[in-house]
């Protein structure tokens, strides 16, 4: 089982690097541990998962927020968050080859696990990245990349309530970059030291925040379900009292069995009062004439582990040795190209030109449409297959009435017809091209 899933995970690996999915950081000068870049296939993706839950979570509702805050922010933010204090893992080093490790996911305690010296004592690392602001490098000017987007959201919660003036419960959401210096970033992109993040921070009086825990969780589920992770293997964890993060009054991890074990995808946690309150914020009830401070129910994804936990949900093989077929079983809603246009041979103008007056249509109706003439039509599939294309469309010499290479069939019946080949069953239907945009916009 165990090579299995290793296998999986490197097959995943190279196909993202083969396909032009994801690569790793700074790669021509060695690479930058725990820095990925997305090519344009990867990014496609990224941004339909990100379309998907803005969607969901901001656009579809009447109750939230959508910001963009700036990475960089303040000292004083961290150090109201906790952050400055609080956000560290335990870091050991090797005395021998000077190897650093966290304590925390050491099997054995004493010993290097690379060159087998004496570990030293474990100390408190934090995690977040800081810079300096400006030409003076003192105190005063420290600042840090934002390790949650989470902070961006709280500082301006003055800024939603005078702007628009919500009534609680309402919620504010945004996706972005977030940065931490993991001692040791690992598994692809699962553990990095610059992801994204998408949360939302929804506000409630503190008598209701049990409604919404349970809606929000309701709501995480489903989101995952509809951009096709496995959700056989998404697993809930309630977070025990002593492994609760410094802000949460209770939090559930929504896990994932990856290859390399069954980990964190996201969460969902309850922040009680703490960051408002810190921040010296609160909310004022014109109703009731009241004052006072909301609590916060904040469910959170990693952009990055969702798009691995799709990717391994999608990832299939058909056969063996020569006709061994991979694919990704990506839903078409996701996929970074929807359909694939080809002339069955690129050497026949009248073939080439008919191709191209269906590819400028569907082009213009869906946009994630590629033109793919390179190499024989089996390799085309193969290729689209493994970026997880749903759907093939061959331009052939019966599309065109070609009377010398007429397949037999009634010339006038298949006229002006192409052939969809369905990326997961290899099946091919004939259409007309007049209702070709119906057909494929009935199965996305
Ligand atoms: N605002 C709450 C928060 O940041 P977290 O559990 O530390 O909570 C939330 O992070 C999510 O961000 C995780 O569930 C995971 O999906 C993602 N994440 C956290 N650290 C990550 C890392 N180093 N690399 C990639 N994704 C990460």
């Amino acid at each position: 089982m165990q090579n299995e899933q290793q296998a999986t995970m490197e097959k995943i690996i190279s196909l993202c690097k083969r396909r032009g999915f994801i690569f790793q950081g700074s790669e021509i000068y060695g690479g930058l541990a725990g820095t990925w870049d997305y090519g344009h296939l990867g990014g496609e993706l990224v941004s339909k998962l990100k379309d998907s839950w803005w969607k969901q979570f901001v656009t579809a509702r009447e109750d939230m927020y959508g910001i963009r805050a700036a990475i960089l922010m303040r000292n004083e933010v961290w150090e109201a968050s906790g952050h400055v204090a609080g956000f560290s893992d335990p870091l050991v080093e090797c005395t021998k080859c000077n190897h650093r490790f966290r304590a925390d996911q050491l099997e054995d305690k004493e010993k290097c696990a690379d060159c087998g010296g004496a570990l030293g004592d474990a100390r408190q690392f934090n995690m977040m990245f800081k810079t300096t602001i400006g030409a003076a490098e003192d105190s005063a000017s420290v600042a840090y990349l934002r390790p949650e987007t989470a902070q961006g959201i709280f500082v301006n919660f003055k800024n939603t309530l005078d702007a628009y003036h919500p009534k609680l419960p309402f919620g504010m959401a945004q996706i972005g970059k977030a940065f931490r210096n993991e001692i040791t970033p690992r598994d692809f992109i699962f553990r990095c030291r610059e992801f994204e993040q998408m949360e939302l921070e929804y506000f409630t009086e503190a008598s209701q925040w049990e409604t919404h825990f349970e809606h929000f969780r309701g709501e995480m589920l489903s989101w995952m379900e509809s951009v096709g992770i496995d959700m056989s293997h998404v697993h809930e964890l309630e977070v025990g009292k002593d492994d609760l993060a410094h802000y949460s009054k209770r939090t559930i991890d929504f896990e994932f069995d990856y290859p390399f074990g069954r980990k964190e995808l996201f969460g969902l946690a309850y922040r009680g009062d703490f960051d408002l309150t810190n921040h010296k914020l609160d909310y004022f009830d014109e109703a009731t004439g009241e004052r006072f401070v909301p609590h916060v129910i904040e469910p959170s994804f990693g952009v990055d582990r969702a798009l691995l936990a799709v990717l391994l949900s999608a990832y299939r093989e058909e056969g063996e040795g020569e006709n061994m077929r991979a694919y990704l079983k990506l839903k078409p809603s996701i996929a970074p190209v929807l359909c694939a246009v080809s002339p069955l041979l690129k050497n026949k103008p009248e073939l080439v030109e008919k191709a191209r007056t269906v590819f400028s249509m569907l082009k213009k109706e869906f946009g994630n449409v590629m033109w793919d003439d390179n190499g024989n039509i089996g390799k085309r599939y193969r290729r689209q297959d493994e970026i997880g294309t749903p759907f093939c469309i061959v331009i052939d010499f019966d599309t065109i009435g070609d009377p010398s290479n007429s397949s037999g069939q009634e010339k006038t019946e298949l006229l002006d017809t192409v052939t969809i080949r369905h990326r997961d069953s290899g099946e091919q239907e004939r259409v007309a091209i007049v209702e070709l945009v119906e057909k494929i916009k009935s199965q996305i």
